[in-house]
């Protein structure tokens, strides 16, 4: 079992930008499972398939392989081997997979490629259930939050900065119903698992965070 860091949390929190840099620091590898419910939603969108029918959800993933592979450091995601990492950061995709996510037979047919990727390898793994469901046993777990409030305007900057015309309520609304999906749904809801460490990151910049967990995985580090 490799040394694994769970780093959970709402969308928009920074996990994704946090755990990079945290594995990057502490020579880890990176493992993004979001980019794995996006992928399996990313299927959905292409064959048209209706989300909201947990049947259907559950033949369609008889039919769905995901793998995992790196490439200069980056983890692809490989959607019955295609690579499909740059199809999957749309906002249609992220709202697909918290509705996708929900089902059972989705979440069971990764679980098992998480779990071994923590198994052979030192991990800084983010999602929603990582701390709770798929490495209950991982010496640090962190809970990234932050107000819906400064995840909107995160998510507005980041979007203007491409050029792309959006409007901040609709952001913040999206993220409130997104968070509301994630912490309802029956299976593996995102909640902060009793011994994970709470990090609010709506008044700290991302090298504050970076470095708070990096002293906390240190000092877990030097006790194991
Ligand atoms: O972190 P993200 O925005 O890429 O995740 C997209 C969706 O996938 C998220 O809204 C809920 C789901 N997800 C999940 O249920 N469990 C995880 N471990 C990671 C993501």
């Amino acid at each position: 079992m490799g040394f694994n860091i769970a780093i959970d949390g709402p969308a928009g929190a920074g996990k994704s930008t946090i755990a990079k840099r945290v594995a990057k620091e502490l020579n880890f590898v990176y493992v993004d499972t979001g980019a794995m419910y996006r992928a399996i939603a990313l299927y959905f969108l292409k064959n048209k398939l209706n989300a909201g029918d947990e049947a259907v959800a559950a033949a369609a993933c008889e039919n769905i392989n995901v793998r995992i592979a790196y490439e200069n450091g980056e983890q692809q995601v490989l959607l019955n081997g295609e690579n499909v990492t740059g199809q999957i950061r749309t906002e249609e995709a992220g709202n697909m997979a918290s509705v996708t996510s929900a089902y059972k037979a989705v979440r069971e047919r990764i679980l098992s490629l998480q779990q071994d990727l923590a198994r052979v390898a030192d991990v800084v793994m983010d999602g929603r259930d990582i701390g709770t469901c798929v490495l209950p046993k991982a010496p640090l777990k962190i809970y990234l939050t932050a107000s819906v409030k400064t995840r909107g305007e995160r998510r507005y900057k980041e979007l203007t900065e491409k050029g792309l015309a959006c409007n901040l309520e609709e952001i913040c609304k999206d993220i409130e119903d997104r968070d509301f999906r994630d912490m309802n749904r029956d299976i593996s809801p995102l909640k902060q698992a009793e011994d994970a460490v709470l990090v609010d990151s709506s008044h700290m910049t991302i090298e504050e965070v970076t470095e708070t967990i990096l002293r906390h995985a240190r000092e877990r580090m030097a006790g194991n």
